[in-house]
């Protein structure tokens, strides 16, 4: 055969198998509001950078008659591209073919990708839309999840794992996205559950639709599954490949320094933080108020909102900020605020991204609920987590720094590398009214007038320790500052720990509270 034919039989053969599903599933694909998996790939990659494997790839599975069906591509699309110039593997699975099930070669396919993306170093995006293991595969489908998982968790702290959520993410495909750094979801589009709709009414006789159940809202707002949400696919590409600007291809580089700017003028430093420290206000004007360009990315957005976690640059090198909310529960620590902030630790810290703290923070969340729902094993991944990081540690301590709070929030004695603290800033034991309440209580009940002696009390107890100089008497704070010298000294503080160095003793892993 001529060469000329033999690239047209190719054509015809490309041809064939991009059709996917064909047309009825490509049509019922686009009457749910989504997109093909090419479509997708083709919009999250810079112009004409993709490049596709494993085309002609075809499943070898026999039983219930499959042994009749062709699924092109075997229902998942692999391949390279780039984003911002930058390299990246991806892939994603095709619904119009089999549901995006997974089957042997799928997950061949998968894993094919996966494995470059780590030989390579560089980031690996998944999207997945699948109705999970292929049933008629049987077990061939289960070693093929499990096979991915292995590669995630090898993976993990090597290079970025990104995982987008653009369909049903059911069975264990959802312990995929769940061990990988960042998850994406969009509203009425990604649905994500261990047990769907079926089984809960046959096992449990209880309706539930799958957006109740496992919809972009769910994730984002109550389980914390999702690290973005968006509300359209397009939006969320959008987010993916902002988040790509501030994060390194792999722990063996560094994220690209942008061209520094310095911080919008509407930001005003000192007029954020309101005296009286039960007055709330938003920790991201603060934090807008130090990066560059005022320009801030925050994570977990819609969940555990008493922290904020996130990336902004100084003088063009991102930097993670992990911060109190007091405008959320006074800014308290409590179960899910830890998972959010140790996980972020570990992230920052895996991926040479400086750590910058803002404390103000009454301590942990007190009750019974707390107690119950693990807040000791929760909380202490905090500490686990900041005393095993070895990236530049800087804390800024804003206000209250109480118990508890003031050693997990990024204090020296979990090896932060500068610790400041503005001139409003309260370190003590407790808040002044319960420690007045505590140690003076025999004086208070005994005055003529407790109320009275319980205020006078409470003064004296400000007086004398709800202030930073108690803890700058002792080196725990290094400096006490202006609000408006902030994001100098943060920025000499960086520059000196460019070059930290620190080690442990050998070991070959710690047991964190997991
Ligand atoms: C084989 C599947 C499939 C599956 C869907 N399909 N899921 N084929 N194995 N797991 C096929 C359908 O038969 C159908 O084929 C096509 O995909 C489209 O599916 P529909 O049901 O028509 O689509 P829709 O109405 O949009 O519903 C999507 C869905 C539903 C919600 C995902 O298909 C569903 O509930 N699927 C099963 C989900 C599930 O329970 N998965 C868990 C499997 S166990 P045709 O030929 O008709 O177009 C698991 C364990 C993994 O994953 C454990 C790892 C540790």
């Amino acid at each position: 055969m001529p060469l000329k034919r033999k690239i047209q039989e190719l054509k015809k053969r490309r041809e064939e198998v991009i059709k996917g599903g064909g047309d009825k599933a490509i049509e019922k694909q686009m009457a749910m509001g989504k997109m093909t998996a090419r479509e997708r790939i083709r919009m999250l990659l810079d112009d004409n950078s993709f490049q596709e494997y494993d085309l002609f790839v075809e499943h070898e599975a026999r039983d219930f008659d499959m042994d009749k069906k062709v699924l092109h591509g075997d229902g998942v699309v692999i391949g390279t591209g780039t984003i911002y110039g930058e390299s990246v593997c991806v892939f994603a699975q095709d619904f119009t073919v089999a549901g995006g099930s997974l089957g042997a070669m799928h997950a061949r396919k998968i894993t094919k990708i996966m494995d470059h993306a780590l030989k390579m170093r560089v980031p690996l995006i998944g999207i997945n839309d699948s109705g999970g293991a292929r049933i008629q595969e049987g077990v061939n489908s289960l070693a093929g999840y499990g096979e991915i998982f292995f590669r995630n968790t090898i993976s993990s702290g090597v290079i970025p794992q990104i995982s987008v959520i653009l369909g049903p993410c059911a069975g264990g495909a959802v312990y995929s996205p769940a061990l990988t750094d960042f998850v994406f979801v969009v509203e009425n589009i990604s649905k994500m559950f261990i047990t769907g709709p079926e089984v809960i009414k046959t096992v449990l006789g209880e309706e539930i639709s799958m957006e109740d159940l496992g919809g972009a809202r769910v994730h984002s707002e109550i389980t914390g599954n999702a690290h973005f949400f968006a509300e359209s696919e397009k939006e969320c590409f959008e987010q993916i490949k902002k988040l790509m600007t501030f994060i390194p291809r792999s722990n063996d580089s560094k994220a690209k320094a942008l061209e520094p700017k310095n911080p919008k003028p509407a930001y005003k430093i000192d007029r954020i933080v309101p005296g009286d420290p039960k007055q709330p206000y938003d920790v991201r004007d603060v934090i807008k108020s130090i990066v560059d360009n005022s320009d801030f990315f925050e994570i977990q957005e819609n969940w555990a909102g008493n922290v904020v976690i996130g990336f902004g640059r100084m003088q063009g090198e991102t930097c993670g900020f992990v911060c109190n909310q007091p405008l959320v529960l006074a800014g308290v620590l409590d179960v899910d605020s830890s998972d959010k902030t140790a996980r972020f630790i570990r992230y920052c810290d895996a991926f040479n991204i400086p750590i910058i703290t803002l404390v103000d923070l009454p301590g942990y969340l007190p009750g019974i609920d707390q107690e119950h729902a693990g807040v000791i094993r929760h909380g202490a991944k905090i500490l686990y987590a900041y005393s095993e990081a070895t990236v530049p540690k800087l804390t800024v301590i804003l206000r209250k720094a109480y118990g508890g709070g003031y050693i997990a929030m990024g204090s020296r004695h979990l090896r932060a590398d500068f610790v400041f603290a503005w001139p409003g800033a309260e370190i003590a034991v407790m808040g002044p009214e319960g420690a007045a309440n505590i140690i003076f209580r025999k004086e208070i009940m005994e005055a003529a007038n407790p109320e009275k002696m319980r205020k006078q009390k409470v003064e004296e107890y400000k007086e004398r320790f709800a202030n930073p100089y108690v803890a700058a008497a002792k080196g725990y704070v290094d400096s006490v500052i202006e609000p408006s010298e902030t994001r100098k000294i943060l920025l000499h503080a960086i520059d000196v720990a460019k070059t930290k160095s620190v080690g442990g003793p050998k070991k070959k892993h710690g047991v964190p509270p997991f």
